[in-house]
């Protein structure tokens, strides 16, 4: 009998790739990990550190420093290399993070790789974009995926009912011109209009401005105390890998590409997608008021126009 092993390389173990990593030992999430940066000294260190941890878990678990030779069977690869970040834009990591971005597509390119990339690296958009122009390869940016967890996390702390149970989506860029579609807000599978008809008062002050932009703040707020965000990020690209090791048509909010919906094309931006084996299976289109049509437009404009050439 021969059995399936799930693979998983996390390329870039810095402050993201590192937590990723921990997260896929606890929650056991594959069977071989391999783990790649230019800081061979940290990796290893990480690696070791990975295994004591994987002591605890019920399967075993191969955790390896390794090379782009490695990665020819493995069936997921997330980018997580980044240079540091700048300002609060992150449009403006893209200089320093198209040289890294550049190398690591010309080595996973020359692998026999045939799985599915996860790109976390900011500007998400632009640069699962770029990395799936210059590979061809499957990308899943990461995108607004932790955006809309911030907003359920939001919406949860103002109503008392569980994220879980909360339907929200942050459309768009992974970054500043992002919005709240509110006209898809649901509770309980209850939409947020029938909600407002509830006289408890646990709906009515909801204010959607405010929450919007306590999101798009939430990465800076947090990156003030520790000059990084990694445990939210990395819970998230680990909730789109064990969406595709399942392959149970989880509806997930992330990056791909727009090839008609919402009147766009060929512009990587955050809509939910149904994801499975093959990485994003289905582009989903949420029924837009006018007005958010028209952030929609915005939002991939701004996307557009810090598209990098692809030579
Ligand atoms: C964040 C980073 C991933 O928002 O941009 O946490």
């Amino acid at each position: 009998m021969s059995i399936k092993t799930r693979k998983v390389a996390v390329i870039g173990v810095g402050r993201v790739g590192s937590h990723v990593a921990s997260h896929l030992v606890t929650r056991g999430l594959c069977d071989e990990l391999v783990l790649i940066d230019k800081d061979t000294q940290k990796a290893e260190s990480h690696r070791i550190d990975l295994r004591d941890g994987a002591a605890f878990g019920y399967h075993r678990m191969t955790i390896s420093c390794g090379e782009y030779s490695d990665l020819d069977d493995a069936d997921v690869v997330v980018i997580s290399a980044s240079g540091p970040i700048v300002e609060e834009n992150r449009l403006l990591e893209l200089d320093n993070n198209l040289s890294i971005i550049n190398e690591v597509a010309t080595k996973l390119k020359a692998t026999k790789f045939n799985g599915v990339v996860i790109s976390i690296t900011n500007p998400c958009d632009v640069v699962a974009q770029y990395f799936h122009e210059l590979t061809g390869f499957s990308v899943i940016g990461t995108g607004t995926l932790i955006d809309s967890a911030r907003l359920r996390a939001a919406l949860s702390r103002e109503t008392g009912i569980s994220p879980r149970y909360i339907q929200a989506y942050c459309l768009g860029e992974h970054g500043n011109s992002q919005f709240v579609a509110q006209s898809h807000v649901s509770f309980m599978g209850v939409p947020l209009a029938e909600c407002l008809k509830d006289q408890s008062g646990r709906f009515d002050g909801l204010d959607f401005a405010a929450l919007q932009q306590e999101v798009i703040r939430a990465g800076w707020d947090i990156f003030k105390g520790k000059n990084a965000t990694e445990f939210g990020i990395s819970t998230a690209a680990c909730e789109l890998i064990d969406a595709i090791f399942h392959d149970d048509g989880r509806v997930l909010p992330c990056s791909t590409l727009l090839n008609g919906q919402y009147g766009q094309h060929d512009v990587y931006a955050s809509t939910p997608c149904v994801i499975g084996k093959e990485g994003v299976q289905t582009v989903l289109e949420l029924n837009l008021t006018i007005e958010e049509q028209v952030l929609m437009a915005q939002t991939c404009d701004i996307i557009k126009k810090h598209r990098p050439a692809v030579k």
